[in-house]
Formats: structure tokens, sequence, C-alpha cells
């Protein structure tokens, strides 16, 4: 077991709420397809001049007054996002600014909804290896801003929001019992910012043709999410020697909820076990799992000790799935 402990847990979600309804008004769509078809009622959006730090700075003074502890101990700032504030420099050097601390690693993960995951990943083994010891981890994404709100296919779909922990080291049996991660760089395409990088840079051509908006294939996404989600919640269980009866709670990315019964189905969790949040916020990507898992802490959902299997899958493709003992 890769020993850590999360101290505080802290969510920045927008208070601007659009529902399917408010969908209905734009698109050709209906609040009975959305619901059937994704599992989502409504999603939070942030202003017009809210970035993707000004979420998690709001989630870290939450989940700092948890801990006890000031932003200028934390020693390492890991930030998953797909919607950073800019290219360069990375969001976990904008959250430095904002909190005004400094001297601390800051970065920032790219691997789409499995950003928190994979950042999770990271933070486990710097402190495992001494070289962390008090390590910000966020999942935070500003959809709204990337979303092309002519296309129902994926309007309906996302949200804004941010989720943080802070970790430390233990000596308690607490921490990481199994992870794994992957990714298939060969389906890129299939769920993509086209334009903006270095690809293709920001013309008025490639503003015009909505390159700067998500493209996705869903169908083709979901499949791949199935596979690979259950996949690597199987993969996780056989390594903890753990079954699903050991599980006491399953939090996958929420994407769809259509993706998640299937996953959970596959990996034969029973439904008490799973816990869900699309309903509220839509898919929020790298913020997922930490939002769900701020709000089954808060639930009592998440006892000393309990076991929470935690599953991934997002662009790139990227996957990952994790046991942590609470
Ligand atoms: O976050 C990680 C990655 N993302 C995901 O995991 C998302 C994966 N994909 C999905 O969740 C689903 O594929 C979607 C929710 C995006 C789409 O659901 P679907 O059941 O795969 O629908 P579809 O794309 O096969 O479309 C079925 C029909 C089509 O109409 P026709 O061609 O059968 O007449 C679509 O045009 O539904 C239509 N449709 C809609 N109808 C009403 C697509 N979007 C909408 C909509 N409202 N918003």
């Amino acid at each position: 077991m890769r020993k850590l402990k999360i101290v505080g847990l802290g969510v920045g979600i927008p208070e601007k709420i659009l529902t399917n309804s408010d969908f209905e008004k734009m698109v050709d769509t209906s609040d009975e397809w959305i619901t059937e078809r994704t599992g989502i009622k409504e999603r939070h959006i942030v202003e017009e001049k809210t970035a993707t730090s000004d979420l998690i700075i709001i989630a870290t003074k939450e989940a700092l007054k948890q801990a006890n502890l000031k932003a200028s101990e934390l020693d390492t700032i890991i930030v998953g996002t797909s919607t950073p504030d800019t290219p360069f420099p990375s969001t976990a050097c904008w959250v430095q600014k904002g909190l005004g601390i400094s001297g601390q690693a800051a970065f920032d993960v790219s691997a789409g909804c499995s950003g928190f995951l994979y950042a999770l990943e990271i933070a486990s083994y710097l402190i495992t290896c001494g070289s962390s010891k008090k390590v910000l981890v966020a999942g935070a994404e500003i959809l709204s801003k990337i979303t092309n709100y002519q296309d129902r296919s994926t309007c309906v779909l996302f949200g804004d929001g941010a989720g943080v922990c802070v970790l430390v080291p233990t000596n308690e049996e607490r921490g990481i019992v199994s992870s794994n991660w992957g990714a298939d760089g060969n389906l890129a395409e299939l769920l993509y910012l086209p334009a903006g990088g270095s690809r293709i840079p920001a013309t008025c051509d490639s503003v015009e043709k909505k390159l700067h908006t998500l493209h996705m294939a869903g169908n083709e996404v979901f499949k791949n999410a199935v596979r690979e989600m259950e996949n690597a919640t199987l993969t996780a269980l056989q390594d903890a020697h753990l079954t699903v009866e050991d599980i006491d709670l399953f939090i996958s990315h929420q994407a769809n909820i259509r993706i998640i019964e299937a996953t959970r189905k596959r990996a034969m969790i029973p439904p008490e076990k799973n816990y869900m949040t699309i309903q509220k916020y839509g898919n929020i990507s790298a913020a997922s799992i930490p939002v769900s898992l701020h709000q089954a802490y808060h639930e009592g959902r998440i006892k000393d000790g309990a076991k929470i299997l935690l599953a991934a899958f997002g662009a790139g493709f990227t996957w990952a799935a994790m046991i942590l003992k609470w």
C-alpha cells in the first residue's frame, strides 16, 4: 500500500445552473432525451470572467480549512485539467498566484477526464518516496468555454467545477491499495479540441469553423469508455486481492449514466455501492471524481477505513482505476 492520508477536501462549483429545459430553448432537444440518454438534469456554468484556477482556489480554501493548514505549507500543487487558464503557464501556477504563495512545485496534468486520477497517482508516488509532504491535487474544468452551444450532441453534456484534496504522508494503514493507468493516443481524434495548439494555431478561419470547441464521436467514445473502465476496475481489484464485496463505494467518472451502469454491472458492483452526481453536474471531466468524493464524504458515505474504488476514462484516450483506503 502507498500510505497517505486525505486530510482535506474542497469544491468550487459555480452558482449559475443550466437545466435541461434551458437547452430545449437553445437546440432541438428535450428533457426526456437528455435524462434517458445521459442521466443529466442540470449542470453548473461559470460567469464570463471566471477561469479554472478561480474555482480551484475556492475549493482549496475549503480543503485547507478542513486540513488545518495554511496555503504556504503546501509543497506541491498538481492540477488535472483540459481547460487550463492559459496554454502556459500551468493552471497550478495561477493557483499559486491566486493563493498568494510561492516556492512549491506546481504543474498540470493533461489526461482528459482521467486527469484527477492521473494527478493522484503522481502525488502518491511523490509522497511515498518522501519528495512531497503536503500535496494539493485538483481536478478542475471550465468546459462551458470550449462547448459549441449549437451542437446538441455535445452541448447538453458538459458543466464546470473543481474538486481538490490535500494529501499528507502517514504511518497508518491507509492510502492507495492498488492502481493502474493507461492511454491509447491512436484514438485521440475521437474526442479532442482541434485548434489552439501548435497543430492549428488560432486564426479567424479556425474560430469560424468552431475548431476551438470540443469535438466528440459520442458512440465510439461510449464503447471504449465501457471497455477500458471495466478492464481498469477489474485490474485494480485483482491487484489489490480484493473482490467487490470488500469495496464500500464505487465512484467512477460521471460522463453518462449508461456508461456508469454498464461498467458497474460488468464489474458486478451492487447498485447501492455506486455513487453518482451526474444528475446535478453533468460531465465535469477531471472534476467529476473529486466533486463526487467531496459530496459522498459530507453525506457520511465514506467512513474511516472505507475502501473506495475509483475509475475514469477520457480524452487521449486515457483511463485509470484506483482503490483508496480512507
Ligand atoms: O467524459 C469522457 C468521455 N465522454 C463520454 O464518455 C461520452 C460518451 N458518449 C455518450 O455519452 C453518448 O454517446 C452521447 C450521450 C453523447 C450520445 O448518446 P447516444 O445514445 O450515443 O446517441 P447517438 O449519438 O447515437 O444519437 C442518437 C440520436 C441521433 O439521432 P438519429 O440520427 O437517430 O435521428 C442524434 O442526432 O439522438 C440524436 N441526438 C439528440 N437528440 C436529442 C443527439 N444528441 C441529441 C440531443 N437531443 N441532445
